[in-house]
């Protein structure tokens, strides 16, 4: 077992290695007292690992209950928090006992909202069991869930009391589900690490490496995470081919997965940022060949100007401009002001490329 020690305006422990699911109850004993656990879940996880997760954590001595939500994007909604809390209220939690996320993303962006909200705010553990959760969003504090204008639109920032990821779990990942993880892991490396990086450039990378791979996203992600806990400066660079990620997202009504869109989004500035001598072409050859490589898309069926629209309707706006996150080369990145007006010629240059 490794740990990274995330020093967040609240300190917590994220602990990757095999086997860790069964020794869950324990590590949780590290940082909550004997209580009820509210284990929350998809339903796809729930078949496959709550039964052991359940064991673990009433063999340490807490008292455990479930609830399961339909897997998908499509759950990440206000109805299904709205149902979780009432389950939460129902069996009577309190501020003393404590909600776990076990899952991907979904199922960590909504707990950690519902703990956020629950009686003003209740602890929570993350045990992601997606590689995209293990390597970015269990960690950091970013709740959230979807409204209908748009991806994360509601949520707060809250810090987990505590990461357990059982790489063990990894095992079970449809690989499209696991090339979704490794967009956010290239990302890392395009961002902060040429070295980690240079594992995608070189093949499609192996499990064996990812306890490895999930060690580094996370110490980078950490280190950004204690510089701008609340996202207003150095944080925004993690948004690497989000914007227009997110803008494929919506236009494809979330049939596009937020991992694939990601990298669709990356390849697309990449190809722009070379295109206007913000980076060398052989940088975003680099971006490319990455991504496909480990059997990630590069670019989308959608325009510029469709692209544009759903970009200016994200949140990241600010007034007459809009931040992107620009690749200089590998390992450095640097956040960019474009005023709305020139974003579509922008991405122009990275569709047509
Ligand atoms: N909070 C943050 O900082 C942050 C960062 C990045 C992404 N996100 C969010 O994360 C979400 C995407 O996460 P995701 O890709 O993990 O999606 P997900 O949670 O929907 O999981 C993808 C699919 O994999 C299944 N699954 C999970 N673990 C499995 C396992 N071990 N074996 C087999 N199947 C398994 C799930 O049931 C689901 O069907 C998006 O909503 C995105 O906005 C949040
Ligand atoms: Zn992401």
């Amino acid at each position: 077992m490794t740990t990274v020690r995330i020093n967040a305006g609240r300190a917590y422990d994220v602990h990757i290695g095999a086997g860790l699911t069964a020794r869950a109850g324990e590590l949780a004993r590290s940082v909550l007292s004997p209580c009820r656990i509210c284990v929350i879940t998809d339903t796809t996880v729930q078949r496959l690992y709550l039964e052991a997760v359940k064991k673990s954590l009433s063999d340490a001595g807490f008292s455990v209950c479930s609830y399961a939500f339909p897997a998908g994007e499509q759950s990440k909604n206000m109805t299904t928090l709205s149902d979780i809390l009432e389950f939460l209220a129902e069996r009577g939690i309190t501020r003393s006992d404590a909600i776990l996320a076990l899952g991907g993303g979904v199922a960590g962006d909504i707990t950690g909202f519902a703990a956020g909200v629950f009686l003003r705010g209740i602890k929570f553990i993350q045990m992601p069991t997606t590689l995209l959760a293990a390597v970015d969003s269990s960690v950091g504090g970013k709740t959230a869930v979807d409204l209908k204008a748009g991806k994360n639109l509601a949520g707060v920032f809250l810090q987990p009391s505590m990461v357990i990821c059982d790489t063990d779990t990894l095992k079970t990942l449809p690989g499209e589900t696991l090339a979704c993880g490794i967009a956010e892991a290239i990302k890392t490396g395009v961002l902060f690490d040429e070295e980690l990086f240079s594992l995608f450039e070189n093949g499609r990378v192996s499990k064996d490496t990812l306890p490895f791979i999930i060690e580094r996203c996370v110490t980078h992600k950490g280190r950004v995470v204690e510089a701008d806990e609340f996202d207003r400066g150095e944080r925004q660079l993690l948004n690497l081919g989000h914007t227009v990620g997110h803008a494929i997202e919506k236009l494809s009504a979330y049939g596009v997965s937020h991992g694939h869109a990601v990298a669709m989004g990356m390849g697309i500035i990449a190809r722009a940022s070379a295109a206007s001598g913000y980076c060398g072409d052989d940088t975003a050859k680099r971006i490319e060949r990455a991504l496909i490589n480990n059997s990630l898309p590069v670019s989308c069926g959608f325009s510029a100007a469709e692209l544009s629209r759903a970009a200016l309707s994200d949140k990241k706006r600010k007034g007459d401009t809009i931040n992107l996150v620009i690749p200089e080369s590998i390992g450095r990145c640097r956040l960019m002001k474009i005023n709305i007006d020139g974003l579509e010629s922008f991405i122009k240059k990275g569709t047509e490329a």
